[in-house]
């Protein structure tokens, strides 16, 4: 892959790329399916990415002909990365191998030994199926993760609903955190030309679930002047959920751990922002039983922010925070719920949910008009990357580390055939008039907060 990556930052036409031979193996990072027991009997924050993942060359996969084959510049850690390398809740080889039991000797392909992972990339096209239509080798791109088949008739309303959907680089294999990836041309968008290959890899998978669950209709399609409470406001969704509030001329409220946190959401133009170590509300009194004044004293501080109840509470930590979440939604309120980092057995007191209204409502990433339309946003510089720190693909373990324990802002990216970072700028210009300022302010105060931990 070495020819690519000089290729590349040389400014090689799609002919020299052409004429490049696709090796026979590539590097990647991935988890092995003799080690699914490693961590056993360990409680989860002790699950160490470290010791799971690995980066060693893997043999090239064949191509569809509905697909490509992207040489990866960079890519990003995403929670998905750190669900596979703890193998939790349950090893994605379970995904795997229900690709090996499908009927189409390409699904088949999946059912590997190892699972190379990752679901973000941005890179150049090196070699394009016989059945792709608007791409061609040369292209530079970004990859989104919705992994589907276009002849499934089920996903033609919304692909997000297909019976087969999958996310690419977690439910299928392949994925992005490698030099090489192969990926469907319908999980392809154009990269945003005035970004580098790191900071254009970070949006795709965060970007699009937030711009599902807050802007698309079929989320909760926010409103001017509507109160949106954000939990973990600065972290891989939350970043971007912040933007889209106030881009939609909403008011967030944003929901962090620290006080660096409070002062990078209030440089974000978030006003109302809560640190909910300081306030130390205690939502569970223990393991079974909640504490509805603790509830009500978290109501409070949000409503003394903002004036009213939030009209949308944007829900991912889970268990932790799910019944508090459903209590401060105002009367007729949307819960938009994507995720349960804290735990998936979810418990609310139901009476507050019927009496006033509310609905909880489910989203999960994106469809790809809706992927598409949050891309383009990057692209036009009116969303920008939330990358706070850049690690080698050599590094992977300690970047996943890094987020399985909170320990990070925004996103994390990762360096793959990308011989340093700041590289794959295209349109200087353009970048000078969004503003270097905005578009590195995860990264500045990132950079800031590792030299005051020093
Ligand atoms: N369904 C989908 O399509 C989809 C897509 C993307 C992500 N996800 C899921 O969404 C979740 C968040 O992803 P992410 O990329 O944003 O992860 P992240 O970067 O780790 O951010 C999560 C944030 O949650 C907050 N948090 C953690 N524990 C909490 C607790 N006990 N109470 C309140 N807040 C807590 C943290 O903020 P503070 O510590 O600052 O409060 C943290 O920054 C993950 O579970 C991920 O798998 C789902």
């Amino acid at each position: 892959m070495n020819s690519f990556r000089q290729a590349i930052e040389t400014g090689a036409s799609p002919d020299e790329l052409r004429s490049i031979p696709i090796p026979e193996v590539y590097r990647a990072a991935f988890v092995n399916k003799d080690e699914v027991t490693v961590f056993e009997g360990l409680p989860t924050s002790e699950k160490d990415p470290r010791n799971s993942l690995h980066v060693e060359e893997v043999p090239v996969p064949e191509m569809a002909p509905d697909e490509v084959l992207v040489a990866v510049m960079a890519s990003s850690i995403n929670y998905n990365t750190v669900w596979t390398s703890i193998f939790e809740p349950v090893p994605t080889f379970a995904f795997l191998e229900r690709l090996g039991r499908s009927s189409s000797s390409w699904n088949r392909r999946h059912d590997l030994p190892y699972h190379v992972l990752g679901s973000d990339g941005s890179g150049v096209i090196i070699r394009v199926g016989s059945a792709v239509r608007n791409w061609k080798i040369g292209d530079k791109v970004v990859i989104h993760c919705n992994y589907v088949d276009d002849q499934d008739p089920t996903g033609h309303d919304d692909s997000m609903l297909s019976y087969d959907q999958k996310i690419w680089g977690f439910e299928s294999n392949f994925g992005g955190l490698a030099d090489l990836t192969l990926v469907k041309a319908n999980q392809l968008m154009p990269k945003p030309t005035h970004l580098s290959w790191e900071e254009s890899a970070c949006n795709a998978l965060c970007n699009s679930t937030s711009y599902r669950m807050l802007v698309s209709k079929n989320g909760a399609a926010i409103k001017q002047g509507q109160r949106v409470l954000i939990w973990g406001a600065t972290g891989g969704i939350g970043g971007y959920a912040v933007q889209y509030v106030l881009n939609g001329g909403a008011v967030p409220v944003g929901v962090v751990s620290s006080e660096a946190k409070v002062e990078l959401l209030h440089e974000l133009g978030c006003e109302a922002v809560i640190n909910r170590n300081e306030k130390n509300y205690r939502f569970w009194k223990d393991e079974h039983n909640q504490d509805e004044s603790e509830w009500r004293r978290f109501g409070k501080d949000v409503r003394a922010l903002v004036g009213e109840d939030p009209d949308i509470v944007f829900e991912h930590p889970g268990r932790q925070t799910f019944g508090a979440s459903v209590f401060v939604a105002k009367r007729g309120g949307v819960i938009m719920t994507c995720a349960a980092t804290t735990g998936y057995m979810i418990e609310y007191d139901n009476r507050h949910l019927w009496m006033k209204l509310k609905t909880i409502k489910s989203s999960h990433f994106a469809n790809y008009r809706e992927a598409w339309d949050a891309n383009k946003l990057v692209c036009e510089g009116k969303i920008q990357p939330i990358l706070s720190a850049t690690y080698m693909l050599e590094n992977v373990g300690e970047a996943t580390n890094l987020v399985h324990k909170n320990r990070h802002e925004g996103k994390v990216g990762i360096l793959c055939l990308a011989s340093g970072p700041n590289m794959g700028i295209d349109n200087p210009e353009f970048r000078e008039k969004v503003g270097e300022d905005k578009i590195t302010l995860f990264s500045r105060h990132g950079a800031k907060a590792d030299s005051t931990s020093k």
